[in-house]
């Protein structure tokens, strides 16, 4: 009658709960001091340069000669790299901006006075990284293929560059990504690859 523990089971109730509820307590601790250095780690970021501060360090992260860029499965050495980046900076900069940041770089994607669309961003805040390598390579040889009412020229390079020196200027590019970008445009290259292939 009355109470139906015995001694014995009191001492086993705190001899396993005590350690469960000391566990609890030092993972709430570590769950609760993870989550503020992320938040905090966020904040410094975006106190840093609330844009460009991505753009920076996909850079830093990935300079030139990294070998996960590559272009239709070919990769690229360091020279190559640097011929990009000069043919980029001698043919492409006064369009797309030094820093692939595009014509207009505070409004890249909206028509100005005369209704058409400047020179698109190559750097991470732009939309490169959606075209596949086949259509990044056609566009640099063949030219634009926009609506010339809504978008400013875009001029072919067939007769300009080399074949080589086309691949080495979009490798260039490549550079101004972030890595989940390039990853999703190089599977977006192998599917369309895998298409054609059949
Ligand atoms: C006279 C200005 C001008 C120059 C120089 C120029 N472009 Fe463009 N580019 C444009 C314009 C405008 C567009 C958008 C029009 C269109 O899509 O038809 C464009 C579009 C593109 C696109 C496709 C859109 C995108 O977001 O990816 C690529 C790739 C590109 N340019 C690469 C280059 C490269 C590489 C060079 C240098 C070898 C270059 N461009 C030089 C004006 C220029």
């Amino acid at each position: 009658m009355g109470c139906p523990h015995t001694v014995d089971d009191r001492w086993r109730i705190s001899c396993c709960g005590l350690p469960l509820v000391f566990t609890m307590c030092i993972c709430s601790i570590v769950v609760l001091v993870a989550a503020a250095r992320s938040t905090s780690d966020g904040q410094q970021t975006q106190a840093v340069d609330g844009s460009s501060s991505q753009a920076q360090s996909a850079q830093e992260q990935h300079p030139p000669g990294d070998a996960q860029i590559q272009i239709l499965g070919r990769r690229f050495n360091e020279s190559e790299f640097a011929q990009g980046q000069a043919i980029y900076t001698q043919y492409c900069a006064a369009c797309h901006g030094i820093d692939g940041q595009g014509q207009f770089p505070t409004a890249p994607l909206e028509p100005d006075a005369t209704g058409r669309i400047g020179a698109p961003p190559h750097n991470e805040t732009g939309h490169s990284w959606h075209h596949s390598d086949v259509l990044l390579i056609r566009y640099v040889t063949e030219g634009g293929f926009s609506d010339l009412t809504r978008f400013y020229a875009m001029p072919p390079f067939g007769d300009v560059l080399t074949d080589e020196q086309i691949l080495f200027v979009i490798a260039y590019i490549k550079t101004m990504w972030t890595d989940q970008q390039r990853a999703s445009q190089q599977q977006l290259t192998e599917e369309e690859q895998s298409r054609f292939a059949d």
